[in-house]
């Protein structure tokens, strides 16, 4: 991961990043407002520049008054510094329209530097034709590097990578015909997330953590990604997608990789793309009969009518599901994963609860025993929790539970990077450590969940816009005699 010192040596590289997608959502709610956060923080290299590249035929002008529109600053300077980086070019990956004038585009910028810049191609367009993209960036050879070092070029992917199994094989095929491992970026960029990277700070340099890491002590982990927002302008690709694909298969399995791994042997890529992969192989294939009793799926009320949604559609904008992990460390314990739009508030957090054991000592005190929590928050806020039991202070002794807290916002004054800047800088210095390798292990679990959804089980529950999801899912958890904890543990209110 880019380190404070490792700014210097991004700072000192040269770079020129082809935004493919350049005009569409992706980039510009988050690529390009995270490069002009980075270009004021002082952040990219010296030589620096970003190529968008769309089907929309756009004077540079009109281009850059499109990226104005989604960067709210009153900082000019910033702005001017940031503009004059930018260019625009008409271009088609994946009809290969003008692909050719990308690669004189960079040969020339590579001259006007008398450099060779780190060429990176974000693939901000819609994963349906990546595979034609691919073939024809490996047709036009801007696979490689610059002509003087032998300096690969590097592609960035997005999540979802392919609808399922087979064609997340697929694409990696095609990818792996003109890029190597080491050119890869597969993002997903909660793991851009300061919180989350926090999770091997938290489990593994605290030496109190890993010995009630595990079943004997842990009764159950709940895993949740509430969003407040709907689809917004996404219709078209939301309708094709839904929660399963765009988030739970993601998002969601990532942090569950991170929460539920074993200890990696080194801080690398190599590692920690190992632990991962243990754990989503371990996860307990769900049949049909567990995938309609154990998961939900949800709809929100008045998805119908968003624009470019189809009018009957079945697309769930709510997922939960109740797993397990086959291994020593967490068997039988459930993990309850699921994430929903239109909720009432945007939380993220995971909280491990553990078991309930009430000394004898304390058997008269309360009526029923309260057990302690771990809480991971991404969102609102970011910080970790714990809910210990506590003396009531006054006479005699009455029990209570209480919140240790570690806030960032209070513990480090420093600016904390968004997610897509982090990643940014991580690719500009050439570290994969936060990156995907081939996902394969999860689409292997979520395939048959998506099939045996797709075949209309269990029935699509609608819920409210506003609540905190379909009845089902409280009816769930109840019936394992437990109760959602977010947002009821939520720590580091502002
Ligand atoms: C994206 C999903 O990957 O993550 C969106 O496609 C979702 O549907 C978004 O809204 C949430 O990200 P964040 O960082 O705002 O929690």
């Amino acid at each position: 991961m880019a380190q404070a010192g490792d700014i210097e040596k991004v700072k000192s590289l040269s770079a020129i990043f082809v935004i493919f997608g350049a005009t569409g959502d992706l980039s510009r709610k988050k690529i390009f407002p995270s490069f002009f956060e980075l270009t004021k923080a002082n952040m990219l290299p010296k030589n620096f520049r970003i190529l968008g590249a769309a089907r929309s035929k756009l004077a540079r002008k009109e281009f850059i008054d499109l990226v104005r529109e989604s960067i709210t600053t009153d900082d000019t300077t910033a702005w001017k510094k940031f503009e004059s980086k930018v260019d625009y070019i008409t271009a088609d990956v994946a009809e290969d329209v003008n692909l050719d004038k990308v690669g004189k585009y960079i040969d020339n910028y590579e001259n006007e530097i008398e450099n060779c810049p780190q060429r990176v191609f974000y693939m901000a367009i819609a994963n349906t034709i990546y595979e034609k993209a691919f073939e024809n960036l490996g047709m036009h050879e801007l696979n490689k590097g610059c002509k003087i070092h032998d300096c690969k070029a590097r592609i960035v992917v997005e999540k979802p990578f392919g609808q399922n199994l087979e064609t997340a094989i697929r694409l990696d095929e095609v990818l792996n015909k003109y890029f190597t491992e080491e050119q890869i970026y597969r993002i997903d960029h909660f793991l851009g997330k300061e919180t989350v990277q926090n999770i091997f700070a938290l489990r593994f340099a605290n030496e109190i953590f890993e010995p009630i890491w595990n079943n004997h002590y842990i009764d159950h982990v709940q895993i949740t990604a509430a969003e407040f927002g709907g689809i917004e302008r996404r219709g078209a690709f939301y309708d094709q997608t839904g929660a399963l694909r765009d988030f739970v298969q993601n998002h969601l399995l990532q942090l569950l990789t991170l929460v539920a791994m074993e200890v990696p042997e080194k801080f690398n890529r190599e590692s920690i793309r190992k632990r991962k992969i243990e754990v989503l192989e371990s996860l307990r294939p769900m049949d049909e009969e567990e995938i309609k009793t154990s998961t939900v799926r949800g709809q929100y009320e008045g998805y119908l009518t968003e624009d470019n949604v189809a009018t009957s559609s079945k697309t769930e904008t709510y997922a939960l599901l109740k797993l397990f992990i086959e291994n020593k460390r967490w068997q039988g314990v459930p993990f309850y994963i699921r994430t929903g739009k239109r909720l009432t508030g945007k939380v993220t957090s995971i909280i491990l609860s553990f078991k309930e054991k009430t000394h004898k000592l304390f058997e008269n005190f309360w009526e029923q025993p309260m057990p302690n929590h771990i809480t991971i928050q991404i969102d609102p806020t970011e910080g970790i929790g714990i809910r210990l039991i506590a003396k009531k202070p006054g006479v005699g002794t009455q029990l209570e539970p209480v919140d240790m807290e570690f806030c960032y916002k209070t513990s480090f004054d420093i600016p904390n990077p968004n997610a897509y800047e982090r990643l940014l800088l991580d690719i500009i210095a050439g570290d994969q450590t936060l990156f995907l390798g081939p996902i394969r292990a999860s689409w292997k679990f979520i395939d048959p969940i998506r099939n045996v959804w797709d075949n209309g089980k269990p029935e699509l529950a609608v819920y409210k816009q506003g609540s905190w999801g379909p009845e089902e899912a409280n009816k769930l958890i109840k019936r394992d005699g437990r109760e959602w904890l977010a947002p009821l543990l939520t720590i580091c209110k502002i």
